[in-house]
Parts: structure tokens; C-alpha cells; sequence
């Protein structure tokens, strides 16, 4: 079955949102909120004036994988990437690339040409970062102990000049 992409969220993408954010493993109950709260200012804002977009991946109309990405206050044309997440046990079959692809049009789109992405040193989060070097993004600042003691912040940049 072909996965499809949608831009724009919809009041029924908070249910989806916290699913797909569970299924992972790798976020806390309070990451979970803040994945849902980007989804309601979105909603009861509009997802430009509340700085939030959304791109969701699909499959026989469930979402299997979404990203969230939106313009850093106080800059000419950069941008952050929020949240990429997909589906557990769509891991590693392609998903992220495409929504990862689908992000780096829209910011184009929307006058962007950097996008920032955060993640954390920890072991768990190779993979993760494994797939931001993979499409494109190199490492640009690495901030020991940031979010713990040995959980460092790990920064990404892509250039989409
Ligand atoms: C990170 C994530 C979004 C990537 O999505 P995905 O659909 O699994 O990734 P893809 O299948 O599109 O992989 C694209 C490329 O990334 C790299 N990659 C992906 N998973 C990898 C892994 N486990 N180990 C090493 N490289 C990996 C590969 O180079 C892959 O290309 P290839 O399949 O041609 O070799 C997804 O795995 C995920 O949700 N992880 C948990 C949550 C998370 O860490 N989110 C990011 C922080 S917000």
C-alpha cells in the first residue's frame, strides 16, 4: 500500500499525534504533551501564525509517521524541525525520508533556508542521527550535559541553499 503525504493538520491528528509519539519508546509523558500542545496551537491558531506546520505520511487514511517544522523567531530564513516521528513498525521502510523530503520543500516554499534540528547524544539516538546524516544534515554543535547529566544536545543544520 502507497503511503501518501498531507500537509495541514486536522483535530483528529491529536489522537494520531500521541499515538505515534507513544509507539516509539524514545519520548517521556511530558514530551508526549509538548508534541500535542504544538498540535492544538496549530489548530486553534492556524499553522502559520502559530509558527507550527505539519506534514502527515498516510496509509489506507491512518497516519503512519508526521513532521513538524516551522520558521525560528528573530531570523531571515531559518527554520526548525520540531518533530519527526514514524510509526514503530514502519521504522527504517522510508517513511521519515519522504516527510523529511516533503519538510525541506515547504520551508523552501516558505522562503526557508536552513533547517535546525536538536537531538540528544545518547546511544539510543544513533539511529536517529544516522537519519538526519543520511538526508543531509551534518552535526554543527554538540552541547555536553544539556538535557542531563551525560545527555548532551546534539545540533543538525541543512543548508537548502
Ligand atoms: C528517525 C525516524 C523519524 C526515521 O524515520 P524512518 O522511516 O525510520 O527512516 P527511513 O527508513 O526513511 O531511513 C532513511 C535513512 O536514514 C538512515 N537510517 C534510518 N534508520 C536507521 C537506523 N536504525 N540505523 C542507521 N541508519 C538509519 C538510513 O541511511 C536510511 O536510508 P536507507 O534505508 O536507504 O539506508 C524514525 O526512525 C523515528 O521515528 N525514530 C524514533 C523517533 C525519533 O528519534 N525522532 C526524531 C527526534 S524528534
Amino acid at each position: 500500500m502507497a503511503v501518501s503525504l498531507r500537509s495541514g493538520v486536522k483535530p483528529e491528528d491529536r489522537t494520531a499525534v500521541r499515538r505515534l509519539v507513544a509507539s516509539t519508546g524514545f519520548f517521556s509523558g511530558p514530551e508526549e504533551e509538548i508534541a500535542v500542545e504544538l498540535v492544538d496551537d496549530a489548530l486553534s491558531k492556524g499553522e502559520g501564525p502559530s509558527g507550527y506546520h505539519f506534514i502527515f505520511a498516510e496509509e489506507n487514511g491512518q497516519a503512519v509517521g508526521y513532521v513538524c517544522f516551522g520558521p525560528i523567531a528573530g531570523t531571515t530564513a531559518s527554520h526548525d524541525l520540531y518533530w519527526i516521528v514514524v510509526d514503530n513498525g514502519r521504522r527504517g521502510g522510508g517513511v521519515g525520508r519522504l516527510l523529511e523530503r516533503a519538510c525541506g520543500e515547504a520551508v523552501a516554499k516558505l522562503g526557508g533556508r536552513r533547517i535546525y534540528v536538536d537531538t540528544s547524544s545518547r546511544a539510543q539516538y544513533e539511529p536517529t542521527r544516522a537519519f538526519y546524516r543520511a538526508c543531509g544534515y551534518a552535526e554543527a554543535a554538540r552541547l555536553d550535559d544539556f538535557y542531563a547529566a551525560g545527555d548532551g544536545k546534539v545540533i543538525f543544520v541543512k543548508s537548502l541553499d
